[in-house]
């Protein structure tokens, strides 16, 4: 049984909790791995304090961080099948005995049948997912405000630069988009025109001229900026073609104190930001027992202290919608994605202190299943499609986001859209759309 503290507040650029809790998880482990003898004799319980709703009343920073650790114990539940996991919301509310009282009553209970509950004074909760109407239903979409600013991390590559295309076909909306890769004018003249292995051949005979015999990191690196330059030009000249006044700047989110310099330029010019979507993320999928420190704060920079650091640096008062990138994995846990699942929920519980914060603004987790496009590989969506995961085609994901972001109706909302390990659509469907609430247990 593990018990994340939850610290007072932290700096934007640390993530205690997150750290100490997979540690925790690594060093038992091998015992849980002992009492298997191939059946579910094993019992992994993450217990937290939040507001007995699992955060969906809306919880504080510090909060949303422990509140990620339940993602990492459903993906403990995947990768060490023969355990059971929980993960157990106690009120503050209630004392410590009688939240220890509940515990007792979760781990002694016959079928540790419900994978999240909550507790408080009043009774148990948990996590309800709703079918609700597809990417084709009937939600409206609303026109943007006229004065409409929108700062779209990570909205030059991937999913990311998809839905900020769409966006801006849609709306002609103006953007600030946010991304570490340079904005060059044209490729290298050594790699102009040339892709695949006739840029990998390039990049070695550049690499030999310049004196080195080039190692094979060295290449990938070097096509890799190549081709990640492209992909930005690419989207931002889609971009600039739709809406006339779009602006990429080049910046790590997880610099706070560049990104606010940059954005403290641009909105002296352009007034303030009166949207976020917060695309910006990486991937460094490992299993529990091999992730490293470095990990945790590779994940957590650019989703969590960039969050954090695009909020710092805008007016948020003036916003009226955010949109947070999250994944399946968060909500299901996923094999080999703890740490990716842990920043996720984090994200997904933000959302709901965020609207508590700004409870004008629309606040939306969009938890999103493997699109066929993105940080989605050919290889990635091979091994998702040989667990029977649907891909979500990127016109399905788009067409979701734009009813979602451009609904506006105030409150935080969890969205869940395409497929997960758990099959949400019964058949697989890559369209379905599933809302994530709490709801009352006996
Ligand atoms: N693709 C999917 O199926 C899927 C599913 C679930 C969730 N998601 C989420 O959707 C988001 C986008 O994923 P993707 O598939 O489009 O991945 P991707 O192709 O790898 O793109 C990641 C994006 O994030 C930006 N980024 C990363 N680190 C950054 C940083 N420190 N500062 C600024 N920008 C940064 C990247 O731009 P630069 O490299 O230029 O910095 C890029 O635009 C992620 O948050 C991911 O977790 C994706």
């Amino acid at each position: 049984m593990l018990v994340p503290a939850t610290a007072g507040a932290v700096p934007d650029d640390s993530f205690p909790v997150a750290g100490a809790f997979m540690r925790w998880v690594q060093l038992i482990a091998p015992r849980l791995h002992g009492s298997a003898n191939g059946r579910a004799s094993g019992r992994l319980l993450a217990v937290t304090r939040l507001d007995g709703q699992l955060g969906f009343s809306g919880v504080g920073p510090s909060q949303c961080e422990a509140g990620g650790t339940h993602a990492a114990v459903r993906t403990a539940g995947w990768e060490w099948p023969h355990l059971l996991v929980q993960s157990v919301d106690a009120a503050p509310a209630l004392s410590d005995r009688q939240a220890a009282a509940g515990l007792v009553a979760e781990l002694t209970a016959d079928d540790f049948a419900t994978a999240d509950v909550g507790l408080t004074p009043h009774g148990r909760n948990c996590i309800d997912l709703v079918r609700v109407n597809g990417p084709q239903g009937p939600r409206r979409r609303q026109a943007l405000e006229n004065d409409a600013l929108i700062l779209f991390s990570g909205g030059a590559r991937g999913i990311g630069a998809l839905c900020a295309a769409a966006l801006a076909r849609e709306t002609r909306a103006r953007m600030l988009v946010v991304g570490r890769t340079a904005m060059s004018p044209a490729d290298p003249d050594w790699a102009s025109g040339a892709v695949g292995r006739a840029l990998r051949a390039s990049a070695i005979a550049y690499l030999r001229q310049a004196g080195s015999e080039p190692a094979l990191r060295q290449i990938e690196a070097l096509c890799r900026s190549v081709e990640a330059e492209r992909e930005v030009r690419d989207a931002m000249a889609q971009l600039q073609a739709c809406s006339p006044s779009v602006e990429y700047l080049t910046a790590d989110v997880a610099d706070g104190a560049v990104l606010a310099t940059k954005l403290a330029a641009a909105t002296a010019r352009l007034g303030p930001v009166t949207a976020i979507v917060h695309a910006a993320g990486v991937l460094a999928d490992r299993r529990i027992e091999d992730v490293q420190a470095a990990d945790v704060n590779l994940i957590f920079r650019p989703k969590i202290g960039g969050l954090r650091n695009l909020l710092n640096a805008v007016n948020r008062d003036r916003l009226t919608r955010l949109a947070l990138f999250s994944s399946t994995a968060a909500c299901f846990g996923n094999e080999g994605q703890a740490v990716y699942a842990m920043a996720n929920e984090v994200l997904n519980k933000y959302a709901f202190g965020l609207a508590r914060e700004l409870p004008a603004a629309r606040v939306l987790a969009l938890d999103w299943g493997p699109w066929h496009a993105g940080m989605v590989t050919d290889e990635i969506a091979d091994r998702f499609l040989a667990r029977g995961i649907a891909l979500l085609p990127p016109e399905a994901g788009c067409a979701a986001f734009l009813d979602l972001f451009l609904d506006d109706t105030p409150g935080a909302y969890q969205f869940v859209i395409g497929d997960g390990p758990k099959n949400l659509a019964g058949p697989v469907e890559s369209r379905a759309m599933t809302e994530a609430s709490i709801r009352g247990i006996a």
